[in-house]
Parts: C-alpha cells; structure tokens; sequence
C-alpha cells in the first residue's frame, strides 16, 4: 500500500525550511501532497495561485510531491485525498503549544488522522515566512532562507526588482 501524507500550510511563501520538511517528509512516506491553505478572511501576500504556483517550481524534481490547494477544514481535506496523515514542521518550543492545539483537535475532528512532527535542519530553525518577508521589504538579502525564485517574486511584491 502507498504511504501518503498531507503537509498543509500557508507557505507565504515557500521557504527552504519547508523545502527541507518536504524532503524529510519523502523519505518517509512515498506521496506528498501539499495543501496550500485557500482562506479569503486570512490575509497573505501571495494570492492561493501565486503560492501554489512557487511550490510547484521548487519541488518540479520530486515526482512524489502534488501541490494542491484547499478551503475549510483540514481533516476534510484529508479524507478527500484518502490520507491519514498529516506532517507539520516543528522548529522550537514556541510552535508547541498552538501545534499540540491544531494536532489535538484535528484527531478529536477525525480520530483516525494523526499529526506527525519533523523538525528542520538546525539552520532553519530560526526561519519563518513572515521573518523572510519582513526582511525582503527592508530591502535585505533572502538569498539563504528562500528558493532564488521566491526571492524574485518577493523582491517583485515589494517592488524592489534589480534594475
Ligand atoms: O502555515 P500555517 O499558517 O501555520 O498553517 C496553518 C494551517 C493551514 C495548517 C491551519 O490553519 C489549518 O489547518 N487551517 C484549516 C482550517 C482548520 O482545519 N482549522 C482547524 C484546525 S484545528
């Protein structure tokens, strides 16, 4: 039977710690589907499409990744997809507690989901799509934390593109 887990995320946009749960995530399961969460009422800088449309171009050499989007609730998404998985990345102690909330509640939605943590490789634990954006629109270099090509598209959002 094929293992295949849901990594789901606001990926706003995608960066190398996510790209480094991707490919941890593949060594242990051999599907992964990526649910870019679609929320209209949750303000992200990157359109759904623009976000899907990274995370396609960073993982085109994983075969064994789909990029797919999703509204309301997790768990649906989930069954749609005939998993029982769920991956989350876990960087410190401050993602704990809202984590243990969503796995928590996520199991008490649909008992027989489990939420599987991977913590990143040590360099990307202070990472996060937020910092990257605020540092981009500073005007400062994200060559480390994200794929050149979202770095492009940041700098294009902030339109601060390379004359
Ligand atoms: O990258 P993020 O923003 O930390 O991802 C959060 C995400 C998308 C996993 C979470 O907000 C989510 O699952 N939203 C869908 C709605 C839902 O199922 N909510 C109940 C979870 S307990």
């Amino acid at each position: 039977m094929i293992k295949i887990a849901i990594y789901p995320g606001s990926f706003d946009p995608v960066t190398y710690g996510h790209l480094d749960i991707i490919k941890r995530g593949l060594q242990i399961f051999d599907q992964l589907t990526i649910g870019v969460l679609h929320n209209p009422n949750k303000k992200t800088l990157f359109s759904t499409e623009e976000r899907m449309a990274m995370l396609k171009e960073v993982t085109k050499d994983m075969p064994a990744v789909t990029v797919t989007s999703f509204d309301g609730l997790l768990v649906n998404f989930v069954r749609t997809r005939q998993a029982n998985v769920i991956i989350r990345g876990l960087r410190a102690v401050s993602d704990f507690e809202y984590e243990m909330q969503m796995a928590l509640m996520n199991r008490k939605l649909a008992e027989n989901v489990d939420t599987i943590f991977l913590m990143p490789a040590e360099p990307y634990t202070y990472l996060s799509s937020s910092i990257v954006k605020e540092i981009v629109a500073e005007g400062g270099q994200a060559t480390k934390f994200v794929p050149p090509q979202v770095e492009e598209k940041l700098r294009q959002k902030f339109s601060l593109t390379k004359e």
